[in-house]
Formats: structure tokens, sequence, C-alpha cells
């Protein structure tokens, strides 16, 4: 775990234009409290059992070895759900998009690299005071997207954020490669940052970067190094060491909770719940285990959404508070890991409101295809072993681990 960073409170210094004579004003130490949440989940589902009409998997093989029954699949873009995700988690907070200062677009699923993804929902939002960025550290964009805008908050570069977790995995999945089509789906949500003086939000981060196993999870087909070489777009092939991933995994996030915990003189019983990245449901049960944290403290989505990458942190975050499991005043643990391998551990402190001030009106258009239907369209403007073949196989130059 070389490498990793720490987001820890530190104290209350004043700035150095406010020290002066033997007079020193101490500005108050500012938090970002989550006052709002919100998540888009598109409607149409993928059971196992559609899978296994163009896979040579089962149900019964994929329940075992991952906890998933189905996923969804969407019919707009990562954009659209984007936007009502926030639409949702603004009105929650009751925070008008005029007054929003920073929007973050965790993902690794883009519409295009240039313009970013978050000056979209910026202009759907009508936030135009908004900085927009987009962040990608695959599954973790979410936590990671959380961590930067707490930080920003805390130091005042903005009053607010809405931080965005979404993934579209549907449009480039692989789907005659049964080792990752069964694993992934696509969804959205988003939560609200506002500055407070209470000491509540996200008090302690730890991130890292297991660089060294970076190869063993890489999508060959998505980005300029693929330019040039006969790839049609869309067209992917996975290098997915599974089995290096999960241990991976279960190391990444055990020792990050570990020592995030450890860092706020935090053990598993301050902990009321967890809200995990949802990969596999073995890998979240190791995390548990080795945390000394029951399972029923556990919030499970995985086997309804199987894993959609950056948006799956949020949007367990969302339904957790939709079934009343975050409490007022309530100590949640966020652990994650995702390709580069990345890995995250956040500490939030829940403030007093746990019910939405407000509620959007804004739905999805609706969905006209089954998901299988919509997956077999993907599949066939796929070329498995056809033109983009040679592409995909030959290694992208620069590469520093070959
Ligand atoms: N259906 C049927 N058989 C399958 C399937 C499938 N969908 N996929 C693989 N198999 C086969 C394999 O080919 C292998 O066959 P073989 O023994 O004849 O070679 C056999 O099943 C067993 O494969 P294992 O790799 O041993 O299965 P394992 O129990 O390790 O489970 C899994 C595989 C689910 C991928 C697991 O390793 C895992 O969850 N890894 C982590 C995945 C993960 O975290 N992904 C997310 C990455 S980061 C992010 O979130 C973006």
């Amino acid at each position: 775990m070389a490498g990793a960073l720490r987001f820890v409170n530190g104290r209350a210094r004043a700035p150095p234009w406010r020290l002066g004579g033997s007079r020193c004003t101490f500005r108050p130490m500012t938090y970002a409290a989550i006052t709002g949440w919100g998540a888009c989940m598109p409607p149409a589902v993928l059971t196992n059992d559609d899978l296994s009409t163009f896979l040579e998997t089962t149900d019964e093989w994929i329940r075992t070895r991952t906890g998933m029954r189905e996923r969804r699949v969407s019919h707009v873009s990562g954009m659209e759900l984007s936007i009502i995700s926030a639409h949702r988690a603004l009105a929650c907070a009751g925070l008008d998009p005029a007054d929003v200062e920073l929007i973050v677009y965790g993902s690794c699923s883009n519409e295009e690299a240039v313009p970013n993804s978050a000056s979209g929902v910026q202009a759907a939002l009508g936030a135009t005071r908004a900085a927009a960025m987009d962040l990608n550290t695959a599954c973790t964009s979410f936590l990671y997207g959380l961590t930067t805008a707490t930080a920003m908050i805390k130091t005042g570069v903005v009053k607010n954020a809405v931080v965005i977790g979404v993934e579209l995995i549907s449009k480039y999945m692989d789907w005659s490669d049964r080792s990752v089509a069964v694993l992934f789906g696509d969804g959205a949500a988003a939560v609200v940052l506002q500055a407070t003086d209470a000491p509540i939000g996200v008090i302690g981060s730890v991130l890292g970067c297991d660089a060294l196993s970076r190869r063993t999870l890489r999508v060959r087909g998505i980005g300029v190094g693929y330019a040039g070489r006969n790839v049609t777009i869309g067209d992917t092939k996975w290098d997915f060491d599974g089995q290096a991933i999960f241990k991976r995994a279960v190391h990444g996030m055990s020792e990050s909770a570990a020592r995030v915990m450890a860092e706020h003189g935090v053990t598993a019983a301050d902990v009321d719940l967890v809200v995990p990245h949802q990969a596999n449901l073995r890998i979240i049960e190791a995390v548990a285990k080795y945390a000394g944290l029951p399972m029923d403290k556990v919030m499970l989505t995985v086997e309804r959404y199987g894993n959609m990458s950056s948006a799956t942190v949020p949007v367990a975050l969302v339904e957790a508070l939709d079934e009343g499991r975050v409490k007022p005043g309530g100590l949640l643990l966020l652990p994650g890991f995702g390709g580069g391998l990345t890995y995250a551990s956040l500490l939030v402190r829940w403030g007093d409101r746990v019910t939405p001030l407000g509620v959007s009106d804004k739905v999805l258009p609706p969905c006209t295809r089954t998901a299988l239907e919509m997956v077999n369209e993907i599949r066939a403007y796929q070329d498995p072993g056809g033109r983009s073949a040679p592409g995909l196989s030959t290694l992208v130059a620069g590469t520093c681990d070959g």
C-alpha cells in the first residue's frame, strides 16, 4: 500500500494574513455535510437467465460466485442518468441549481473526452456558476470525488458541490466474454455537499493505488491509444484477472478501512453502517469479516444491480437512506476499489437530517425495449474476433507496464 494519501482533519489554522500583532483571529473549522442525495436507476432488468441466452453461463454459477441475480441496462445516456440524479439530490437538499459551485462527475464511461460530462450536467441543471470536472479513478471515482469536493469545501474554494457516481458500462462491455459480461450493470446517483461548522460529512479518507497491479484490469479499446487501429468504437477486449483482482480488492479495501478507522480512533463497534463497493458478495463478506463487522451492518445492492463501478456506493447510500438505515448522527464506512487498482475508504459522520427536504419531479423517458433487446443491439455492432481484434490485442504505445 505504498504511496497512499491521507486526508485527515487537521487543526484549524488561521491564514497568515489574519495573524497580526498580539491578536490572531481563527477561522472556525469548516466541514462538508451531505445534505442531499438522489439516484436514477434505468428500469430495464437483465437477468442471469437473459445472459445465458447468448453466453455459456448459468444463473447458478453467477449467483454462487458473485451474489448477483440481475443488473440494469440503460436506454439513455450516462449524462441523462446523472442529470436526474443531480436534480433529485438538489431537491433533497433544498438547494437551487443556480447556487451550485462545483459539479464532480465520477465515472469511467464518459460520453466524450471533450467536452467533459460535468459541463453537460452543469448546462442541463442551469448551474451556471458551477465549476465542472470529470474524475476517473474507475470504480472509486465517486469516493475520490467525495474526498476532493470535501477538501475543496473545507479549504474554502467552494461552499457546496454536487458529486455524481455514474456508469454506462453496457455500451462498451465485451458481451462475448462471460468472465466479465455477467458482472457489471448501469446506474447513477448523486449527493450534495454543503459547508457547515458542525463536524459532519467526510471526517476521514484513505486513498491509494496499487499501481503495480494495474495490468490485472484493463479495458482495451477505449481511449486515444486505440486511434488509427481499425477498432470499432464500443468494441472492447478486457484484460481481467478475476482472482488477482479479488485478492487485491479484499486487501486494498480492508487495509484502507482499518487505517482510516485507526487514524480516527474508531473501532468496528462505532461503525453503524458499511456502504461498500459492490463488485462481488464474497469480496464484501471478506472485507466485513476482516474489519470485524457483522453483515447486518452492511448495505447490499449487488444482488439486484451487480457492479455499477463508480455508481455502486452512491446508489447503495441513497437506498440505505430510503430504507431508514442511516440514523441521525450515525457513522458510516465507505470502502471501495477499482481499476488502477485504486482503493479508498471513507468515514462519514451523518448529520441530523435523514429525510429529504424536497422531491424532484424529473423522470426518465419511458423505456420501450427489454434489457436483452438492448444488449443484443450492442452485440450486433461489436465485432469479437473480427476487424477490431488486431488493434485491440497490440499494446497501446507508451504504456509503462506492457
Ligand atoms: N459462467 C460460467 N463459468 C464461468 C464464468 C461464467 N460467467 N466466468 C468464468 N467461468 C469459468 C472460468 O472459465 C473457470 O473455468 P475453468 O476452471 O474451466 O478454467 C471457472 O469458471 C472458475 O473461474 P474462477 O476464476 O475460479 O472463478 P472465481 O470463483 O474466481 O470467480 C470472479 C470469478 C467472479 C470473476 C471472481 O474472481 C471475482 O469476483 N473477481 C473480482 C472481480 C471484480 O472485483 N471485478 C471488479 C473489478 S474493479 C471494478 O469494480 C471495475
